[in-house]
């Protein structure tokens, strides 16, 4: 049992079972591990004594609302990984220096809890997140851990919080674990202290009309990531750096950036989604492609899975291979191109209709509603998100 001094409006709250406690290795905390690292068994639980009232049904934005409580794991040079504490959600205090804020020496994850069939809470191929956030720890010389044990604390944390798990299936819980330096010196350099935090946020659909395929203005004049860059890391510099071309495609009349990338303006990412384009290629072939993982484009587990569904299939050529904006504008003359989507853990799949290119609005064909590959892999992804269909993608929470 671990016992937490209580704080302000929270309740001492033991809940480490002795099975958990058996786990622990004997002398010292890292001594089983190839990594250092913290570890589930030594959660520290401290419960909120005044739980939040949760909004009403069908009002869910994106990111808006969040859960009781947080989980947080600190970590310093010299003394590695502390406990991982679960506490009611709230503010953090950080050093004014701290080189998160100043550098951007920092990184998150997106993942999401469903409720399905039988109630059950669910997770969609976790693992994967927690290899991409480790992936991008190392990138961003912030300290590594072990993945599993991260996902083993996440998942106590939403079965502490699971009555905020959206009884819908247009709604779930984004889970957004977060990786901080918490250096408190102005010095460029890597982290002594960090800070690895999680919080859970009840969301509905991304974009305002989900159903709606989506407008994209493609310029080169901005670039999203390049060759030896962190594009293929959920790093915050990514997403906030391009804030500013994404209010000039509202300029524009579209809602997101079509990024392109070289003097062929090579297709790579939609807004903060993969893309997808479904058309009859150069050789006449139906085919499925998406850029490939170059190091500008983020290794999407929504991209993944589209690739290994559709390729298990076998009903089309399936390709990972450059596009250019040179391809798809004869591809639309020449009426080849079936559709264009986007996705993401965010969105899941977001159909694609418009895309404004050197003063030219291209109209992107989407052939009806249930008709389109986009919906159909939307539903095949979506069934094993909610557990209609048994998947050894989905981890029981
Ligand atoms: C996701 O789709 O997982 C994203 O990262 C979008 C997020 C930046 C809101």
């Amino acid at each position: 049992m671990t016992v937490h001094s209580s704080v302000g409006a929270v309740t001492q709250v033991v809940l480490l079972s002795d099975a958990q406690r058996e786990n622990l290795p004997s002398t010292t905390p890292m001594a089983n591990h190839r990594i250092p690292s913290f570890m589930a068994a030594d959660l520290v639980i401290q419960l909120s004594c005044t739980l939040k009232t949760k909004p009403d049904r069908g009002s869910f934005g994106f990111g808006t609302v969040f859960t009781d409580h947080m989980l947080t794991i600190e970590w310093s040079e010299t003394e590695g990984w502390q406990a991982p504490l679960i506490k009611p959600f709230g503010d953090l205090s950080l050093h004014p220096a701290c080189s998160s804020l100043h550098y951007g020496i920092q990184l998150f994850e997106g993942l999401k809890a469903y409720r399905g069939d039988g109630d059950r809470l669910r997770l969609f191929r976790p693992m994967l997140n927690m290899n991409r956030m480790a992936a991008a720890a190392k990138r961003a010389c912030l300290p590594a851990f072990d993945q599993s044990e991260l996902l083993e604390c996440i998942r106590r944390l939403i079965e502490i919080d699971q009555d905020w798990v959206p009884r819908s299936d247009s709604a779930s819980l984004y889970i957004r674990p977060t990786l901080i330096s918490t250096e408190p010196t102005l010095g460029v350099k890597k982290p002594s202290r960090a800070l690895l935090y999680v919080i859970l946020s009840q969301v509905g659909s991304y974009f305002d009309n989900e159903a709606e395929a989506i407008s994209l203005w493609a310029d080169p004049k901005y670039t999203r990531a390049w060759k030896g860059g962190t594009g293929d890391c959920k790093m915050g510099g990514n997403y906030g750096s391009a804030l500013f071309a994404q209010y000039e495609a509202v300029d524009y009349g579209c809602q997101q950036v079509l990024w392109l990338y070289g003097e062929d303006h090579q297709i790579t990412e939609a807004g903060t989604m993969n893309i997808f384009l479904h058309w009859i290629n150069e050789d006449g072939e139906e085919e499925l492609a998406t850029p490939p993982l170059d190091g500008l484009i983020l290794p999407g587990i929504t991209r993944q899975s589209i690739l290994e569904l559709t390729r298990k299939w076998d009903e089309f050529k399936v390709t990972e291979r450059f596009l250019t904006m040179g391809q798809l504008c004869s591809a639309l003359k020449q009426q080849q191109v079936k559709e264009i989507f986007g996705s993401g853990t965010a969105c899941v799949i977001c159909p694609i209709g418009h895309v404004t290119y050197q003063g030219k609005s291209l109209k992107i064909p989407c052939q009806g509603e249930n008709s389109t590959l986009t919906s159909r892999i939307a539903k095949e992804l979506t069934d094993i998100q909610y557990g209609r269909t048994v998947s050894d993608w989905t981890f029981l929470v």
